[in-house]
C-alpha cells in the first residue's frame, strides 16, 4: 500500500505524495511526465510484485501438479478475479487476458467477427478511433465483404450523435467505439451509443484504453458486450491487457489462436476446446504481467477511482485555462468534454519540433498523429502535440509545460 493512497487530500489524494510511489521520478529528477496516454509509469508496488513473483512463486500455470505451479496458477486466476471486480464483470470467466487493447479488439474481430459477419452486414466505428479499432475491422472486411461505416465528428470535435444514430440500422451487427479519444481527449457518451446499438440488435465494443485508467468503469451498468483496456496504461506492466466479454457471447465464439492450454482434447483428426476464458488464451500467458496488473488495479482502487477522475478533471480544466490563454496556442476540438488529454498546436512550430524543445526543458509529451491518422485528416492536421495526465501530475507540471512552450515560441520567433 502506498503512502499516497493513505493520505487524504483535496481530490482524495495528494499527487506530490503519489509521485513518490513511482521510482521513475526519483531516478529522473525534474522530469515532467505528460505522456501517460501513451503509457503510464509504474508504482513501486507493481515493480516489486512482478519481481517478488519471479523470486518466490514463478512456474508455468495450469500445467503442473507440483506446488509452485499450483501457487502460480492460483495467483494468475486471482489476477483474473481482480480484473473482473475492477470492471464489475458478472463472472471472472468473462475476463480474457490479452497483450493489450489492440489484441483484445483483434480477438473480437477474428473470433466473433469472422464467425458472425457476412457480406451485407455493417460494422460502425467512429472518426475518433485509434488505428487499433479501425485496421482489424478493415482487414476482416476485405476478406468477408461487410461494410465498415464511420460515424463522423461534428464541428465541436465530439461524435455527431444524430448522424451516429442514423447510421445504426437493421444491418448493423457491431458498434465499436472509443470511450475517450486518445488523440484529442474527447469523452464519448458510450452509454447512449450502447443503448442505440442494442435497440437495433447490434453489439457494442468499447475501447476503454484511455478511460479505464481515469474513471470508474462498470461493464454491467454500461451493458457493453465487449470492453478492452491495456495494462500498461493502468500503471501496470506492458504486454498484458484485458478483454471483457459477456459470458453468453464468449461461449459461442470460436478460438482465434490454437495451442496449449486452450484445448480439451487433441487428435490429428479433431480438437475440442476449453470453455472461456481458457479457449482464448493459447500458449503460456503473460503470468507475471497479469499478477502485476492486479497490483496496479489495487493501486488505482487504493487511490480511489472517483478521486482519480476528479484529479484528472481538475488538471484538464487547469490545462485548458493555461493553454487557451497563451497566444498562438490552439487546442484541438474535443467535443463537449475534454478529459485527461490535451491535444494542441502552436502557431509556427511543428509539433515534432515543439516536442523536442519541450524535452530539452524536461517536459515529456507525444507529438504526431497518435495512431489516429483518419481523425487527423478530418481535422486537417498532420500532427498535434499531446499532453496527457496521470495520478502523479499536478498543476506545476502544466505550468512547466506552458513555460517550455513559451521558450519554444521565443526560439521560433527569432
Ligand atoms: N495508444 C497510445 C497513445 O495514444 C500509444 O499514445
Amino acid at each position: 500500500m502506498s503512502v499516497a493512497a493513505k493520505s487524504g487530500a483535496r481530490a482524495g489524494f495528494d499527487p506530490r505524495a503519489v509521485k513518490r510511489d513511482f521510482p521513475i521520478f526519483t531516478n529522473n529528477p525534474g522530469v515532467v511526465f505528460l505522456d501517460s496516454a501513451a503509457s503510464a509509469q509504474k508504482p513501486a508496488s507493481v515493480i516489486d510484485r512482478v519481481s517478488d513473483f519471479y523470486r518466490h512463486d514463478y512456474a508455468n500455470v495450469h500445467r503442473g501438479v507440483y506446488r509452485l505451479s499450483v501457487k502460480s496458477s492460483e495467483l494468475y486466476e486471482n489476477a483474473r478475479d481482480r480484473a473482473a471486480k475492477f470492471l464489475n464483470a458478472a463472472d471472472p470467466s468473462e475476463i480474457i487476458f490479452v497483450r493489450g487493447a489492440t489484441e483484445g479488439i483483434n480477438l473480437v474481430v477474428y473470433s466473433w467477427g469472422a464467425a458472425n459477419l457476412k457480406a451485407g452486414d455493417e460494422v460502425l466505428i467512429t472518426e475518433l478511433e485509434h488505428h487499433a479499432n479501425i485496421v482489424p475491422w478493415q482487414i476482416l472486411r476485405d476478406r468477408i465483404g461487410f461494410t465498415l461505416k464511420v460515424a463522423p465528428i461534428d464541428a465541436t470535435g465530439g461524435i455527431d450523435m444524430a448522424v451516429l444514430e442514423s447510421l445504426i440500422g437493421p444491418k448493423t451487427k457491431m458498434v465499436a467505439v472509443t470511450q475517450l479519444a486518445n488523440a484529442t481527449g474527447a469523452l464519448v457518451p458510450v452509454e447512449a451509443i450502447i443503448r442505440l446499438a442494442h435497440a437495433k440488435g447490434a453489439l457494442a465494443l468499447i475501447d476503454g484504453c484511455q478511460a479505464a485508467p481515469r474513471m470508474m468503469v462498470d461493464v454491467q451498468a454500461l451493458d457493453c458486450d465487449f470492453y478492452v483496456f491495456s495494462g500498461h496504461k493502468m500503471y501496470g506492466p506492458t504486454g498484458i491487457g484485458v478483454l471483457y466479454g459477456k459470458r453468453a457471447l464468449l461461449q459461442e465464439m470460436p478460438p482465434w489462436q490454437g495451442g496449449g492450454d486452450m484445448i480439451l482434447n487433441v487428435t490429428f483428426e479433431k480438437t475440442t476446446f476449453q470453455e472461456p476464458p481458457a479457449r482464448f488464451e493459447a500458449g503460456t500467458p503473460d503470468i507475471s504481467g497479469a499478477i502485476g496488473l492486479a497490483t496496479a488495479l489495487d493501486y488505482i482502487d487504493a487511490l480511489g477511482r472517483d478521486a482519480i477522475a476528479a484529479h484528472e478533471a481538475e488538471l484538464t480544466e487547469y490545462g485548458i485555462g493555461v493553454l487557451s490563454r497563451m497566444p498562438g496556442v490552439k487546442l484541438v476540438p474535443a467535443g463537449q468534454r475534454r478529459f485527461g488529454i490535451l491535444s494542441f498546436g502552436v502557431d509556427g512550430v511543428h509539433p515534432h519540433d515543439l516536442a523536442t524543445i519541450l524535452d530539452q526543458h524536461s517536459v515529456a509529451v507525444r507529438a504526431g498523429h497518435h495512431c489516429a491518422q483518419p481523425l487527423m485528416d478530418k481535422l486537417n492536421l498532420a500532427a498535434t502535440t499531446r499532453a496527457s495526465f496521470g495520478v502523479y501530475n499536478d498543476e506545476r507540471d502544466i505550468d512547466s509545460l506552458a513555460a517550455a512552450i513559451k521558450a519554444a515560441q521565443v526560439m521560433f520567433a527569432d
